[in-house]
């Protein structure tokens, strides 16, 4: 159990919540979630699905209905032919995370993952006795890969590769480039990609790429998705992964000894998000642009702070270096001095240190407040 990590939003979330039974003020930019409510059309399924019985167990992979409907918006999404049986349904997207890399790391196995990056692929390729290889993303390049690293760092005993774009904590995308320069490696090592694209609709300029788009890397890859981003939906549990079938296989095998199967009136509820009306995504990403921008402005106007705008996800990365102290000794003084909870980068990996990761999925005036609290305290922290 020593080898298991965490996911500090979560414990820096608990402490906010104590502070504010104490009677103190707070907002929240340290948790990953639409502060929209999920589209109505999607939880009256929901609604109708548990009134009409689907209220028991379901197949382990996911129910025939929604592997169809997801086969197809990956299809269309990523101009991918998808069959039903290389997806396997799983309550939120996380635990294809913990599974594939269950399924394909040995003890011993080298697995290429981004660092600052999602800390639950560091947590469990730990866990597993895997030896994680991580590749720094730097600020100068919009925190991309390290392709020189990469480069040198990938070889026949890398087992797997991590990727995420767009990125958490960073917002950063991965260039077609980029992204053709990792498939030829893993095309010549054949080392399977495991792509977290959660955060593909959250995209401000340019278009979404996925590394499935790179000759023969169909086979190659797991794509980890789900509902509780696009859709507003992170207490449903839903989500999924699109894999080769023989790993499908071995996937749904760790959903009977785990889970048995995802709920299925929120599998039904998944349909309707897929094939309802896309407008409320659209009209929410819309609004992040927005939001994303009056942040960036915001934060580039305290002391100490300097913040690049971020292409994707709903996360900014400022940059407190000059401020000379840890992040996380930074990100406590603001929860408990200016009432605004975000996370030290460090909580991201090493090559976090020296930055903070702010969630703009709240209200713009929840983001005004927040700013409006720091600038003493950093004010504070910079003389
Ligand atoms: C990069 C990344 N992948 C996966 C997830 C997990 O999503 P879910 O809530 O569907 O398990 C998150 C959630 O924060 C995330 O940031």
């Amino acid at each position: 159990m020593s080898r298991l990590g965490t996911e500090s939003a979560f414990e820096v979330l608990a402490r906010a919540k104590a502070l504010e039974r104490q009677g103190k003020e707070i907002v929240h930019l340290e948790i990953g979630e639409p502060d929209f409510d999920t589209p109505v059309h999607i939880r009256e399924a929901a609604k109708r699905a548990l009134d009409g019985g689907a209220t028991h167990y379901g197949p382990a992979a996911g129910l025939p209905e929604l592997r169809e409907a997801i086969a197809k918006d990956v299809g269309a999404t990523r101009q991918l032919p998808v069959e039903p049986d290389e997806i396997v349904v799983t309550p939120g997207a996380k635990p294809i995370m913990y599974f594939v890399i269950t399924a394909l790391v040995d003890p011993g196995d080298e697995v290429i993952y981004p660092n600052p990056g999602f800390p639950i692929y560091e947590s469990v390729i730990n866990f597993v006795g895997g030896k994680g290889v991580p590749i720094p993303l730097r600020e100068e390049s919009g925190f991309g890969f390290d392709m020189e690293l990469f480069e040198q760092k990938v070889s026949a005993k890398t087992r797997l590769i991590v990727l995420n774009s767009p990125q958490n904590p960073t917002g950063g995308v991965l260039e077609k480039e980029q992204l053709g320069r990792i498939a030829e490696a893993a095309r010549t090592y054949r080392i399977p990609v495991l792509a977290d694209e959660i955060y593909k609709s959250f995209l401000y300029d340019g278009e979404f790429a996925s590394i499935t788009a790179f000759p023969g890397m169909k086979d190659l890859t797991i794509i980890l998705d789900g509902f509780s981003k696009s859709y507003a939906m992170t207490g449903w549990r839903l989500g999924y992964g699109v894999m080769p079938r023989g790993l499908a296989d071995h996937v749904a095998r760790l959903m009977v000894n785990s889970n048995s199967c995802t709920a299925a009136f929120t599998q039904w509820a998944g349909i309707a998000a897929l094939q309802g009306d896309q407008q409320p995504v659209h009209a929410m990403v819309a609004e992040f642009k927005r939001r994303r921008d009056i942040i960036v402005d915001g934060l580039n106007a305290l002391p100490g702070v300097s913040c690049r705008s971020p292409r994707g996800a709903f996360y900014v990365f400022p940059n407190v270096k000059k401020l000379g102290r840890p992040s996380a000794e930074v990100a406590s003084q603001l929860l408990n001095d200016a009432g605004v909870a975000v996370l030290g980068g460090s909580a991201f990996g090493e090559y976090g240190e020296g930055y903070l990761r702010l969630s703009y999925a709240n209200s713009e005036a929840n983001i005004r407040k927040a700013l409006e609290r720091m600038r003493p305290v950093l004010a504070r922290l910079a003389g």
